[in-house]
């Protein structure tokens, strides 16, 4: 049976240009730490990706750290901010990844309250109640640039310039939206990235760090990544991360206009196939590669299952938990019924996939349900 893979949200497939980049970097083994001849040849590949990565954002070198992916990158951001202080809040948005909300929960128990944004029922930050939730006490804003779940794009210059004019520090989880959207890092502070969503290898990832941004080291030790991130670098992920990016910038507007026809078609398909179908953020700014859909019978979860059989992958917006389906919390902060955020399935497109995945994938749905 041809598998058809939908979950790009999850992680993505190497581009085979990423993987033979990868294949041929193996043969570099220096250690970019040690001071000889293999040592440098090693440090020089890698500074030479940290500027690429730079120029590609428009930042310079030096407010990049490279790190194993957006958990650690997260984590570093809040737990550093949060930690000057004893006492104060931190403005998250109700959709945050658990990355980000379990960490700022956590801290939450250490005097720190967590003031969560409302979000729309299109899947938008309310702007208006995000301002009125920063006060003198704000340590950190910490909102996503698009939603792991729905695609929707926040208005994250919006918050940014409003973090500026408050003295706020800003940070953005951008993990959804690298390759996907334009990203302006100009008035951000911190900025978050992970190498698998946009087919590179897991287990890498790099932080954007503003000149002058306070942060604190989760991890001490060899005081690599000018003392900001210790351990050996993860130097063939990081080229290929590079190399993937490059790829994708290269032709940014092409690989993203096709992104945007296969979730399009897939929409259109579904919308003209099954009544009562509903695409969470339709009228919303979206990245062009996230399809949240709720459908109008079956679990999210049934249908993740049954799809999985026939070959096609995806994405359930509820978990499971002793046979008993748990609605999606985020959908039901944004105002759906109990019912409807059990029945969300997240489809999510990357660049290997094909018009023929779409029709394949559609006439599967249709199948199952
Ligand atoms: C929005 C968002 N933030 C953070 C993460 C975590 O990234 P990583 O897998 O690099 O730890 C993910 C991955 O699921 C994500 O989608």
């Amino acid at each position: 049976m041809r598998r058809v893979y939908l979950d790009n949200a999850a992680t993505t497939p190497l581009l085979p240009e990423v993987k033979d980049f990868l294949c041929r970097s193996l043969d570099v083994f220096g250690n970019p730490s040690s001071p000889h001849g293999a040592g440098e040849e090693a440090r020089e590949l890698l500074e030479l990706a940290r500027e690429n990565v730079a120029s590609l954002l428009d930042v310079s070198p030096s407010e990049i750290v490279f790190n194993s992916g957006a958990t650690e990158g997260n984590n570093t951001v809040l737990r550093s901010v949060l930690s000057r202080k004893s006492r104060g809040n931190v403005v998250i948005s109700s959709i945050e990844h658990k990355s980000v909300s379990a960490v700022a929960r956590e801290l939450a128990r250490s005097g720190i309250s967590v003031r969560e944004a409302i979000v729309s029922k299109e899947g938008m930050v309310e702007l208006e109640h995000l301002e009125s939730l920063i006060d003198g006490d704000t340590l950190l804003v910490s909102v996503m640039s698009v939603s792991n779940e729905f695609g929707t794009v926040q208005p994250v210059r919006e918050i940014a310039e409003l973090c500026r004019e408050k003295g706020v520090p800003f940070h953005t989880d951008a993990v959804q939206a690298i390759g996907k959207v334009r990203l302006s890092l100009e008035e951000v502070g911190y900025a978050t990235f992970s190498g698998h969503k946009f087919h590179a290898p897991k287990g890498v990832g790099f932080m954007y760090l503003k000149e002058g941004m306070f942060i604190k080291p989760l991890l001490l030790g060899g005081g690599q990544e000018r003392g900001l991130r210790s351990g050996t670098e993860n130097l063939h992920s990081i080229l290929a991360m590079a190399k993937a990016l490059e790829l994708i910038y290269k032709d940014f507007e092409k690989n993203t206009e096709r992104l945007r026809q296969l979730r399009d078609s897939f929409e259109r398909l579904l919308e003209e196939k099954i009544p009562g179908v509903r695409i969470v953020g339709k009228h919303a700014r979206r990245n062009p590669s996230i399809s949240a859909v709720v459908f109008p019978r079956r679990t999210g979860w049934e249908i993740v299952e049954r799809l999985s059989r026939e070959g096609v992958f995806c994405s359930s917006g509820s978990a499971c938990s002793s046979g008993e389906v748990i609605p999606n919390e985020h959908l039901l902060k944004m105002g759906y019924s109990e019912e409807e955020a059990t029945r969300m399935v997240r489809f999510s497109f990357g660049l290997l996939n094909t018009e023929e995945d779409v029709f394949s994938a559609v006439d599967r749905i249709l199948k199952i349900l």
